[in-house]
């Protein structure tokens, strides 16, 4: 039986110059996994902890003792795990660190180790890491489909010094017949919107905010970024909704100040912000809202669920976690999960927390965060669930590009013979 025979983590930097962890996972037949941790921004409150170091160094975000976790009790603990079994991989994981949240050793430092082990058993087998995820650890048919990219092309929010309250607008090429097309329908719509924001707003318009979308610079609210990108897609030759619809991440928990929206110079409640939405549904091609409100109000989720037909997205709600996705299900709290791996710090349970999302016929969106680096187990994670969705930010910057690029890979492995769901992203995973 091949055997892990080394586990060493290092301290690393993630896209915005804070230490994350990079994990190497050795096996015995010299076959090496490697696995970088990326870190949020907008962060959920019940989100598994990463664990930091405090005190002066790096502002008190180094990761040191996770990456001593990871070197000493976990290289010990993982060495009798039979890496190829990814279950129980994860229940080792999970018994070294019971406490709620992963806290005590840190969900950053689990997770490397999780990651790691699959990229590293994924080589040993000489497979794939989507082909081997999706048939050796969540044992689905090998039929594959690439998703529809949400790209993020302007970035507010927590994201970007300006005044856009909304965290990211999003654009998916829905009339792309190939994921390559609808990459290029992105990278088109991108650069004429770069081009058409600097006429406007001068030089400073060029800047990128977290994620790679535009900074947002001049731009003055929610409808006049949504009108910037609107133009941008008619002028880069493509006709929207038919060929490319808008997504927004409201992330509204950020909003959220004495019980009111602070939005667009106004302080809306939430039946009032619901109807602000209802709006935007209406005139523009908005077909996927993630977080419309903030992290507990699964009440005022459920109620915008009653009024809308579009896709509603819950991410600081559920965090990834199969128990409140239980609950955010029962609600009625939305109609698709975002899946972040380091939310919940496991691979298994961000699988769980999929599947669970899919047999309650909700769609997933597999998600990067805002803090990366160029590791692209997200990719092949999404071709491996069939999920149809992924958001990794605006198509610029390696930390985002390198996922886009993955999938190309992926692509190409695949001869083109994948699905791409096109105008179907909220359901075509029924098929997968
Ligand atoms: P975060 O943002 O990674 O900063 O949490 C991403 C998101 O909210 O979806
Ligand atoms: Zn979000």
């Amino acid at each position: 039986m091949v055997k892990i025979t080394s586990i060493r983590a290092l301290e690393i930097l993630d896209s915005r110059g804070n230490p994350t962890l990079m994990t190497k996972v050795a096996l015995s037949d010299g076959t090496t996994g490697v696995a970088k941790v990326p870190s949020g921004a907008s962060t959920g409150i019940h989100e598994a902890v990463e664990l930091r170091d405090g005190g002066n160094r790096y502002g008190g975000k180094g990761v040191t003792r996770a990456v001593k976790n990871v070197n000493t009790v976990l290289a010990k603990t993982m060495s009798s795990v039979d890496p190829l079994k990814q279950k129980s991989v994860d229940d080792t994981l999970l018994e070294a660190d019971p406490s709620k949240g992963k806290g005590k050793l840190g969900a950053n430092a689990i997770l490397s180790v999780s990651m790691a082990t699959a990229v590293a058993a994924a080589s040993h087998l000489e497979m794939e890491l989507f082909e081997y995820l999706r048939k050796n650890v969540i044992s689905k048919t090998a039929k594959y489909q690439l998703p529809v990219p949400m790209s993020n092309v302007i970035n507010g929010g927590a994201h970007a010094g300006n005044d856009l309250a909304i965290q990211e607008f999003m654009i998916l090429p829905v009339g792309a017949k190939t994921y390559p097309e609808g990459v290029r329908y992105l990278s088109e719509v991108y650069h004429t919107l770069g081009t058409r924001m600097i006429k406007r707003h001068g030089r400073m318009a060029k800047h990128v905010g977290d994620e790679g979308g535009y900074c947002g610079y001049g731009l003055k609210g929610t409808i006049d970024a949504f009108e910037e990108i609107m133009g941008a897609i008619e002028e880069a030759g493509y006709t929207p909704k038919k060929d490319v619809v808008l997504g927004i991440d409201a992330a509204a928990s950020g909003l959220f100040k004495n019980g009111k929206y602070a939005i667009d110079g106004k302080n809306l409640d939430a039946s009032e912000l619901l109807e602000f939405y209802l709006e935007l549904e209406k005139t523009f091609p908005l077909q996927t809202v993630e977080d419309p409100f903030e992290e507990e109000a699964f009440a005022d989720f459920a109620e915008y669920m009653k009024k809308t037909r579009i896709q509603v997205v819950t991410d600081d709600l559920t965090v990834s976690n199969p128990e409140i996705v239980h609950r955010a299900i029962e609600e009625k709290a939305g109609n698709a999960l975002l899946l972040k791996v380091n939310q919940i710090g496991s691979v298994t349970e961000a699988i769980e927390a999929a599947t669970i999302a899919n047999k309650a016929d909700w769609g997933v969106v597999v998600s990067h965060r805002s803090g990366e680096t160029g590791d692209t187990f997200i990719a092949d994670l999404c071709v491996a669930l069939g999920t149809g969705q992924l958001k990794t930010g605006g198509p610029a910057r390696s930390d985002r590009v390198e996922k886009y690029n993955r999938l190309l890979e992926i692509y190409d492995v695949l001869d083109g013979k994948c699905g791409y769901p096109g105008s179907d992203f909220r359901t075509a995973w029924r098929n997968y």
